[in-house]
């Protein structure tokens, strides 16, 4: 359970910056969201949290793109079915491959971009009804923590942004942050993200 919740949130959050800092156009326009819409406040609460559409967007694109537990969870089946043309026995371990179904093509446009206006005039959310984004899982084995993973990954993302101006150290450029993953169930990064962080508050 333990693992669970932070490894998760913590790969999340590092991801959510990994994105943010290849993308300084997402970040810019997610600082200007909080630093206006907040009040200019030392500390962003989870009430100012509904004010910030862009915000959340970010992070449903955060986990699109790099979704903490790509395969989810193995199933078994608990009977003999035939789906799409093919017979899968009884107790056959099945996979939900959420890493590609958040990058299919015929659902999603530009795939690979990180790209958080795709959700702000959407319906999607990633509350297991919506089988096309499924960062969570969905139906009975869903993640039962969704909420508290939503609420921590909000709050601290946004006063990460709020509070600190993040820079690269000298000679980096934003070409040369990866998306390198290591193998595991959870998917961290491979190499360390390195940056500078300016208080700003
Ligand atoms: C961003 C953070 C998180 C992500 C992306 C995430 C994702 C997932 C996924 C994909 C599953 C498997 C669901 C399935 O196969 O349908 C799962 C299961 C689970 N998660 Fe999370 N999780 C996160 C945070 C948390 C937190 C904060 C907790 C606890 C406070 C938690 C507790 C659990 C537990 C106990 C299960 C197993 C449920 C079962 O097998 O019945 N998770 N999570």
């Amino acid at each position: 359970m333990l693992v669970a919740a932070t490894d998760t949130t913590a790969a999340t959050l590092t991801w959510a910056m990994n994105a943010l800092l290849r993308n300084p156009r997402v970040m810019k326009k997610a600082q200007d969201e909080i630093r206006t819409l907040g009040g200019k406040k030392e500390f962003v609460d989870e009430d100012d949290i509904g004010k910030f559409p862009y915000l959340k967007a970010v992070i449903k694109e955060t986990l699109r793109l790099h979704a903490p537990v790509p395969l989810l969870v193995p199933r078994e089946t608990n009977k003999a079915f035939t789906i799409g043309g093919y017979e899968i026995p009884a107790k056959t371990m099945v996979y939900v491959n959420a890493w590609a179904i958040h990058r299919d093509p015929e659902i999603w446009k530009d795939p690979f971009e990180f790209y958080p206006e795709r959700f702000l005039d959407s319906s999607t959310t990633f509350r297991g009804k919506d089988f096309e984004l499924i960062p969570f899982g969905a139906g009975r084995r869903i993640c039962p923590g969704m909420p508290m993973a939503v609420a921590s990954v909000e709050l601290t993302l946004a006063n990460l942004l709020n509070a600190f101006d993040w820079e690269l150290p000298p000679g980096m450029t934003t070409k040369d942050i990866d998306t390198e993953v290591l193998p595991g169930i959870t998917t961290h990064k491979k190499n360390s993200l390195c940056v500078l962080a300016k208080c700003v508050v």
